[in-house]
């Protein structure tokens, strides 16, 4: 790199392509091959200090030989969480178009928090939120934002209901949801300032639901000992199981109780897409605030979550603060202000992914990529049932299913070795699936919904944990 280019942090046209075309070529290769690479592959601190710690560089060093480092070094230590044999936590099917558009979003670096400095970009971000809106069915007056992923989500949607229902007086309010909620909703808690005294965690049933008869019974006696009970969160598909909260049930509970209802649907709620999941799902329409994220189950790379408020001026009336210098963006209703409706007044244009995404394939190809997801795990389910070393523990459940290796072990044993059956696959790398727990008993837990993951890569992955199993038992 020549001195008028470091001092203009500039490349040349030439340089600028030829890079361009070798990261291209990267990120394609990656797409190529990545079913013939290995899931897993962790390094250790020790390892990672050796390879990358160095004092800050006072000059520059040659892009090509960078770019090098990133596919040789950086880019081979890591999960890949797109393989399609990455069934743990939630995967993430990337797809290419929605790279391209990320690639496309830094290089125009448009400034999303603003109509005055992008109007198109707040358009797009308006038109796909509101494809959203359509796919759950919510009224016209419903309207949100993307954020950076379910936790900010679930954050700002209860920071609208302590706002609307409470004016921002948390002392004695309650809040309720059930055991199986996803710890952001705790964490999100937390930071708007409640405490512990305001939340009320309820064992869920049998089914890994929110129990209605518990939950009422609760709000009565909150009520009865002077407390405001003003929120309920419901799961649209847990984290651990998939299960999902009776919906229409909690809405008419909230709406005579005059409780707000937030839908967490940050992994389940695209599963709407399905016949099964649309059944499962009935009710997700009567949320007040609904958390869904396209970097899960709608095939995006991070980050991209997108809330759902039933009427979407209730964010702006939440966050909406008018500085001095930002009086030229206030210019006419029309205008949108996103940075009005949440926290983030510099945004990045996370709408555009989806957006290309869903333009390009089409609705349809993203209903059958879910519909996959769900016949998947339903396979996955059958092949369990007939391996007699597997049991199921909870059934196919919007693409997840739940299940472990037995034995005549004592249960604290058996948990033990259902771990170390994940070590093992961890060293294997063949597949990645990882365990979770289910009241006490350790479960491995698989997450079938990469469109791309084939019969074969299920039934050689149960192979391998039954193998595994047997080895350690
Ligand atoms: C149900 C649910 N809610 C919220 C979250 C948090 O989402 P994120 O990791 O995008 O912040 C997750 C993450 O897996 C989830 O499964």
């Amino acid at each position: 790199m020549n001195q008028e280019s470091e001092d203009y942090l500039q490349l040349s046209k030439k340089q600028m392509k030829k890079l361009g075309y070798q990261t291209i070529d990267m990120i394609v290769k990656h797409f190529e091959e990545l079913r013939n690479k290995p899931v897993t592959r962790k390094a250790s601190r020790l390892d990672m200090e050796q390879t990358f710690r160095e004092p800050i560089p006072d000059h520059g060093t040659n892009p090509e030989h960078i770019l090098d480092i990133i596919e040789k070094e950086i880019f081979t230590n890591i999960m890949y969480t797109d393989h399609p044999r990455f069934f743990a936590f939630v995967p993430t099917a990337n797809n290419f178009i929605s790279v391209l558009a990320d690639a496309l979003v830094a290089g125009f670096n448009p400034f999303a928090g603003t109509w005055l400095e992008s109007s198109s970009a707040a358009q797009i971000e308006l038109v796909t939120v509101d494809w959203l809106r359509r796919i759950f069915g919510m009224p016209e007056e419903a309207g949100g934002l993307f954020l950076s992923g379910g936790s900010a989500a679930n954050l700002i949607g209860i920071a609208v209901a302590r706002r609307v229902k409470l004016k921002d007086r948390i002392a004695n309010s309650v809040v309720y949801f059930s055991d199986q909620t996803h710890s952001s909703v705790e964490r999100g808690l937390k930071v708007l300032g409640f405490s512990e005294e305001n939340c009320c965690k309820l064992p869920s049933d049998d089914n890994f639901r929110l129990s209605i008869e518990m939950l009422s019974q609760k709000v009565k006696e909150d009520k009865i000992s002077g407390k405001i009970p003003f929120c309920v969160v419901a799961n649209a598909g847990t984290t651990n199981t998939g299960s999902v909260d009776p919906l229409n049930d909690l809405a008419s509970f909230c709406k005579n109780e005059g409780l707000w209802l937030h839908v967490d649907g940050a992994f389940g709620a695209a599963g709407i897409l399905d016949s099964k999941g649309e059944k499962l799902l009935q009710g997700i329409d009567h949320a007040d605030s609904l958390v869904i994220d396209p970097h899960k189950w709608f095939f995006q790379p991070y980050e991209i979550s997108c809330l759902l408020v039933r009427n979407s001026m209730l964010l702006k009336d939440t966050f909406r603060i008018l500085p001095e210098y930002l009086k030229d963006t206030d210019r006419s209703k029309e205008e949108i202000n996103f940075c009005d409706y949440g926290t983030q007044l510099t945004r990045s244009f996370r709408a555009l992914k989806l957006w290309m995404s869903l333009k390009c394939f089409g609705l349809n190809a993203f209903r059958r990529a879910v519909t996959k997801g769900f016949k998947i795990a339903e396979y996955t389910e059958h092949l369990v049932r007939e391996n007699p070393l597997l049991e199921v523990i909870t059934p196919a459940q919007m693409g997840i299913l739940t299940f472990r290796f037995i034995s005549d072990l004592p249960d604290e044993r058996l948990n033990e070795l259902n771990r170390s059956i994940v070590d093992k696959i961890i060293i294997d790398g063949y597949a990645m699936v990882a365990t979770t727990q289910l009241r006490d008993r350790v479960v491995l837990r698989m997450c079938t919904i990469n469109p791309r993951t084939t019969e074969d890569d299920i039934r050689q992955t149960l192979q391998r944990i039954t193998k595994f199993g047997q080895e350690l038992f």
